[in-house]
């Protein structure tokens, strides 16, 4: 019989954190075929750690600030979170943690859709995460949100440049004629909750500049919540740069 190398490496895995004794339990629900890259300990979860699958995108430096903002408990506590592009689900771990009533996760990556599902299982009471995958002729933000659902919370830590996407890691770093990137703003009206806020985290410039131009189109609010200015930065800088978006009650 041939041994699904995948598999194994999985089962590996979980047999080290049994003889550490923190065995999880085996859930129907999970997907357990994909092949761990690596683990990561972050300060935020002291009791666990993130595991990447490979082809799933990892770059905590992006999301400092936001992380920041989730664990000082007055983002998404009692409220309702949706993140776009989840990848290994770290920042929708972080809402389950820090008392989000209700998560909704997506990505475009299937196995980003695996492993954020897996981490959360692991590292939080994920009975009130939803996480989806965005089918791949469906990109715009909204693809899977139903035109009833609305958030007081919109998070992501999106793709930063346009380009052309060929395997799935590309999609964390591309985002085609910034349909991603529109599609969101546009459906902001409808999928924010009066007086939400949707956060983004973005490390390119250029992006941030046409960010920006787009919220003042629109007639929406476009704030920084960082020291630095658009205007001092490379084109391309770590940590990612905190910006909130908002729509005029
Ligand atoms: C820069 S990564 C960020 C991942 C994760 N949130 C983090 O901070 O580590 C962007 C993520 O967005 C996903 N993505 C790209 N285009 C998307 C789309 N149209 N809809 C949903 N997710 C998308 C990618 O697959 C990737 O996982």
């Amino acid at each position: 019989m041939k041994t699904n190398p995948h598999r194994l490496m999985l089962s590996l895995f979980l047999c080290f954190w049994t003889i550490l004794g923190c065995q999880p339990e085996y859930r129907e629900d999970l997907d357990y075929s994909h092949r761990v890259l690596q683990t990561w300990e972050i300060d935020e979860i002291e009791d666990g750690v993130i595991v990447q699958f490979e082809e799933v995108f990892w770059e905590p430096d992006d999301t400092i600030s936001l992380r920041e903002l989730i664990t000082e408990g007055l983002v998404v506590d009692g409220r309702d979170v949706l993140e776009i592009g989840t990848g290994t689900g770290l920042l929708s771990v972080l809402s389950l943690r820090h008392d989000a009533v209700s998560v909704v996760a997506t990505d475009i990556n299937p196995a980003a859709v695996a492993n954020a599902k897996y981490n959360a299982a692991m590292l939080a009471d994920d009975r009130s995460l939803d996480v989806r995958l965005v089918p791949k002729d469906q990109p715009q933000a909204f693809s899977v949100i139903r035109d009833d659902e609305q958030f007081d919370v919109i998070v992501s830590n999106p793709p930063w440049e346009d380009g052309l996407v060929g395997k799935p890691l590309d999609h964390a770093f591309y985002d085609p004629e910034f349909e991603l990137m529109d599609s969101l703003l546009d459906g902001l009206p409808r999928h924010l909750k009066p007086g939400g806020r949707c956060l983004l985290a973005y490390g390119h410039r250029p992006a941030i500049e046409r960010l920006r131009e787009s919220c003042q189109e629109r007639g929406y609010a476009f704030k920084i919540l960082d020291e630095r200015t658009i205007e001092e930065l490379e084109e391309d800088f770590l940590p990612g740069m905190l910006l909130e978006v908002k729509v005029p009650l």
